[in-house]
């Protein structure tokens, strides 16, 4: 029988608030106080596996640029890191230069041409939820080998092949996993039999997974061979785009040849805004991350913060508003803007901004139900990783990619030996219906044929004075927007490390459902029984994000912040 929703209700919203928490648990757990690093002058790279930190800083020790160490770390964590890396998902990247030049590509992935707006629909045109979450039919085409393509023609230095060759390496010869790899591969076991009935390299057919074992992806490797001999072509054309299709075939998913073909990733102007005398670079859309971040920062940016203190009651109460104002703009107004026109430079508007937190009540929380997203004036026209790295020269990238959900939707293709990811899900496949993070949406960003799904992914790049000041981004689904806006306040307004500012305990709320998340001790309890007496709805909830970031600090040195919740790692030398 097929599971259809029901009109949302208390018990709905929690458990596809609990799917999304254990659709998480592979990018967001652990304990906290390790990974560190110390500051170096030269170089920088913080990712979420040490073997992927240790490739992008080999790159750069050889003479590569960031950007050569970001492609090669995008392929690595394909090959050791696959509930997230990929080459079957899709991503963003930030570019600031050492010269000070700026851009942003979307790599994001796209609907089939033959998706449409009701394909998650059942008779009665409620959602089949697993339908946009689990195999072949949740995934989009693939843009992060494109992405990668672009990026590295545009600014790479070494050659193709050299960046390629590392992710080949580890696909070949195997790379010992970690404890929390094994855990998660074993108990995924029987989901990817299921969606995988021959085996697939992350199933181990004759015991189970231990720490330290090593995992061999001979298809995968021979898939990488092919990119780095013909660039986009080894993948979106040939033997690989072959497999793609057959697997499509087996599972009735809709992906053909002329979708994986036409896909192309797109450079994009970045967002940006200021803060405090900071200046935020950021992903526009396909992301609503980087309008929604300034939107947080404008909306805070009148209240002292610093006087009130990191995660004091008033500190909270603020963010709180702020977030559920934002989020209920990012419902309405935000898309792939090659399809909506989302009206961005009013959204980025101080002035808007401001007036949006006028009617917000110290003496009690506002209902989110009394929120509904600020009305825009005429049209106008205009499970994820993250990692951070900065060069010799001072040129950085802030990549943020993913799956969406831990091992994306759980086929790998046949033959090819990749993860197709299960981003359809981040479409709106119903006005109003939350999808796997609690996110609603509308027509902004309704399915439609060839067209992006909205993410929430925001690489960001802050600078201050003309100068690099730090480099920032985190996975999390909903959550990302208001860790990265939380990691960025908490340096600039409460003057912590980076490290420290990627440690601190976050909180997050996102509209609806109208409850605030904390993490464990995110709060002292006088906070806590103050908040619940304005109405605040808490609710203590696992990790929330995992920060991967670089700060420059006073003297010219990096200094990383690799988050103590994953086995994430900052190197630098
Ligand atoms: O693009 C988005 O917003 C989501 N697909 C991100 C998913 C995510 O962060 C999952 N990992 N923790």
């Amino acid at each position: 029988m097929q599971k259809t929703t029901k009109p949302l209700n208390k018990l709905k919203k929690s458990l596809i608030y609990l799917s999304s928490v254990v659709l998480l648990a592979g990018c967001a757990t652990g304990q906290l106080g390790k990974n560190n690093s110390g500051e170096y002058k030269n170089g920088m790279v913080v990712s979420a596996h040490p073997e992927a930190s240790q490739v992008g800083i080999d790159i750069l020790k050889k003479g590569g640029n960031a950007v050569d160490a970001a492609v090669a770390v995008q392929f690595a964590l394909a090959v050791v890191y696959p509930n997230a890396g990929n080459i079957g998902g899709g991503g963003f990247m930030v570019y600031r230069g050492a010269n000070g030049e700026i851009n942003a590509l979307d790599f994001r992935e796209k609907a089939a041409a033959s998706a449409n707006r009701d394909m998650y629909l059942d008779a009665a045109g409620n959602p089949i939820v697993d339908k946009s979450l689990y195999g072949h039919l949740a995934a989009g085409v693939p843009g992060s080998v494109d992405g990668m393509v672009e990026a590295h023609k545009k600014y790479g230095k070494l050659s193709w092949a050299q960046v390629l060759q590392p992710a080949i390496d580890l696909a070949q010869n195997g790379f010992k996993i970690t404890k929390r790899q094994a855990e998660e591969l074993n108990s995924l076991h029987r989901k990817f039999m299921e969606f995988n009935p021959n085996g697939t390299a992350f199933v181990n057919l004759e015991s189970t997974w231990q720490e330290n074992g090593i995992m061999v992806q001979t298809e995968l490797a021979n898939t990488l061979k092919l990119i780095q001999e013909k660039g986009r072509a080894g993948f979106y054309e040939g033997a690989v785009a072959d497999s793609v299709v057959a697997e499509m075939q087996r599972g009735k998913g809709l992906i053909t040849k002329t979708d994986l073909k036409n896909y192309h990733s797109a450079w994009r102007k970045p967002i940006t805004g200021n803060y405090r005398g900071y200046k935020i670079i950021t992903m526009p859309p396909t992301s609503s991350g980087g309008i929604a971040l300034i939107q947080l920062l404008q909306s805070v940016e009148s209240f002292p913060l610093k006087r009130w203190g990191h995660n004091a009651d008033s500190t909270v109460q603020v963010i709180v508003e702020a977030e559920r104002r934002v989020y209920a703009d990012r419902a309405t107004h935000l898309g792939d803007p090659d399809f909506y026109a989302v009206p961005q430079q009013q959204m980025l508007s101080a002035e808007y901004n401001k007036s949006r937190m006028a009617n917000f009540n110290w003496a009690a929380a506002t209902p989110s139900s009394a929120v509904l997203a600020g009305e825009i004036k005429g049209a106008e026209h205009e499970e994820t990783t993250h990692f951070s790295i900065v060069d010799h020269d001072g040129n950085a990238v802030s990549i943020t990619t993913t799956l969406n959900g831990s091992y994306g939707s759980l086929v790998a293709v046949k033959g090819a030996g990749f993860l197709l990811n299960n981003e359809m899900d981040d479409f709106s496949v119903k006005p109003g219906a939350p999808n796997m993070y609690g996110l609603v949406g509308g027509e902004a960003n309704a399915i439609a044929p060839n067209k992006r799904m909205l993410s929430s992914m925001t690489p960001s790049i802050v600078e201050k004075d003309g100068h690099l000041f730090m480099v920032v981004g985190t996975p999390g689904g909903s959550t990302i927007i208001t860790s990265v806006f939380q990691t960025i306040i908490n340096v600039i307004d409460f003057d912590m490390s980076m490290q420290a500012a990627v440690a601190a305990k976050k909180f997050h709320h996102q509209w609806l459902p109208d409850e605030v998340y904390l993490e464990p001790d995110a709060l002292d309890s006088l906070s806590v029984q103050k908040l619940r007496a304005k109405g605040y709805k808490l609710e203590v909830r696992g990790p929330i994000g995992r920060v991967d970031a670089i700060l420059k600090n006073k003297w010219g040195n990096y200094q990383g912040g690799a988050d103590p919740r994953g086995d994430d790692k900052a190197i630098g030398y």
